[in-house]
């Protein structure tokens, strides 16, 4: 068992986390009186502070040495509130927020959600039970956060299958370069493990979030399940479905969602999602509906109404409340808890403070740009970590640390030794600014243009097949 995963979770009541947090400060104590390496010191703190945050979560009480928990506090393994009041990062599922360049501390991240760092170990077990080279985005830790992957291997070293859950709010026709990144990982998963997908797209969700209408969001659906489709997902193994249609034609899924709804309080919400008073109510009972293709028997034509087929969710980590909120419920009304993939963010071509972000044009690269486009934003909006003349540039170097174009290369640029020389480069000073964003550019204008072109492809009669409720090509 590695650090990340003795946490709270592992425990099963407040009595066990105090007994854990009493064990783990005084390994702490010991260590340093002890003048133990600084390292094994820094992972026992952290782990102490982890197991604090749980502690928190459980029973909604500061952990106190000598202060056993009373017997009835409520139990619930939310992470704390997305709300970085604790913290300088935001990250919720509606901003994005740091003051640091790098771009968010995804370390403290992990601790601050309680889940588990994807390291060496689980890369390496990926490949091995996929038989594949792992995808790039595994390789450069850009995937870098999972709750309960070992279990899904486990279960599937076993034979025992499981099935992805992803998905995307359609809040406009035009999806960014940052929405691919989920969906590119989740096609890449579907391809090595040979399972089911369902996509849910959120119109209700936006309808309820944004200054739009019912039509226009289901509109904005179909327009998104193009772009999604030309992924390259396969229709035998796929079901995308829009909320404001599978909801009212499936009682099995609309089930679920009512059973969570009964499990899930007001205040537990506004904990997780910082709904107010004067939010409108469907808000307030949405997380219910992002939570249900989480389990297995809300896709009776694909499952065969078994209510324990293991859920994988790949995602950007800003979407982690609803499942940890999920997780929570999940036990509770007897389905297993989804796992999950947590992905760093795209940034914004500002920098990395903020993601990419639909909401702003100049922050993002839309999937519909144009060769000239994506040339003019690179060019003029692409936050440079190169030095303000050439003289000085080749003197000292850039910092590619804090380089969006460096940053979008690491994304999307498959060969790991030329990415190395392009950092090395630019670290020196052979490479300019300029030159760092040409590369850039030649690399994304044919990858959006054959996206393009992929898309042009998707027929509403291919959206119509990936989009209805049917059995795949699968027997579990
Ligand atoms: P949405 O539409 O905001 O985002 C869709 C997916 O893209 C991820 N994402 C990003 N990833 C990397 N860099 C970025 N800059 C970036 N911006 C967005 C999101 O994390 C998400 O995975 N409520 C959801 C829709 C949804 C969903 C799900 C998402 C419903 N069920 C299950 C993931 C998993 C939403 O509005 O996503």
């Amino acid at each position: 068992m590695t650090d990340c995963q003795a946490d709270g979770e592992g425990a099963n009541s407040p009595m066990e986390l105090y007994e854990k947090l009493n064990a783990q400060g005084e390994k702490v104590r010991s260590l340093k009186t002890a003048k133990a390496e600084k390292a094994e010191i820094d992972a026992a703190v952290q782990l102490l502070l982890k197991l604090k945050v749980d502690y928190k979560q459980m029973t909604g009480n500061d952990y106190k040495a000598g202060c056993p928990p009373s017997e009835n506090v409520v139990m619930s393994d939310n992470g704390p509130a997305a709300d970085g009041a604790d913290d300088e990062d935001t990250v919720d599922p509606w901003n994005v927020a740091t003051s640091n360049a790098k771009g968010v501390d995804y370390d403290k991240l992990i601790v601050r959600f309680g889940s588990s760092k994807i390291d060496q170990e689980l890369v390496d077990r990926i490949e091995k039970v996929s038989g594949q080279r792992p995808h790039r985005f595994l390789r450069r830790g850009i995937f870098f956060s999972h709750r309960d992957m070992h279990q899904v291997l486990d279960a599937y070293e076993k034979s025992k299958s499981f099935y992805l859950y992803t998905g995307r709010g359609p809040s406009s026709e035009a999806m960014h370069v940052g929405h691919l990144i989920p969906f590119i990982f989740t096609k890449w998963l579907q391809d090595v493990f040979d399972i089911p997908l369902v996509i849910q797209l959120t119109d209700d969700e936006k309808y309820l979030w944004k200054d739009l209408t019912l039509e226009e969001c289901r509109r904005f659906a179909v327009e998104n399940a193009k772009d999604i489709i030309a992924c390259g997902f396969d229709v035998n193994k796929t079901f995308i479905f829009s909320d404001l249609d599978y909801m009212g034609a499936s009682p099995e899924f609309y089930r679920n969602v009512v059973k969570i709804q009964k499990h899930v309080t007001f205040n537990q919400v506004k904990g997780i999602f910082g709904f107010t008073d004067s939010d409108c109510i469907g808000k307030i009972s949405f997380p219910a509906i992002q939570a249900a293709p989480s389990f297995s028997n809300s896709f009776p034509q694909i499952f065969g109404g078994k209510k324990d087929i293991q859920c994988l969710i790949p995602c950007a980590i800003d979407q982690d409340p609803y499942f940890r909120m999920t997780r929570d419920v999940a036990p509770r009304i007897g389905y297993p808890k989804p796992a999950l993939l947590h992905s760093t963010f795209f940034p914004a071509l500002q920098g990395a403070q903020t993601k990419m972000s639909a909401s702003d044009a100049n922050s993002s690269i839309f999937l519909t740009d144009t060769p000239k486009q994506i040339k003019n934003k690179v060019n003029k909006h692409a936050f440079s970590g190169g030095k303000d003349t050439v003289e000085e540039h080749r003197k000292y170097g850039g910092n590619a640390d804090v380089d969006v174009s460096f940053m979008y290369l690491t994304f999307f640029l498959e060969d790991d030794e030329q990415l190395e020389k392009i950092k090395q480069d630019y670290t020196s000073g052979a490479l300019l600014t300029g030159e760092l964003k040409k590369i850039l550019i030649e690399t994304l204008q044919p990858m959006i243009a054959q996206h393009q072109e992929r898309r042009k492809q998707v027929t509403d009669e291919m959206v119509q097949q990936f989009m209805t409720p049917r059995p795949l090509n699968f027997n579990f």
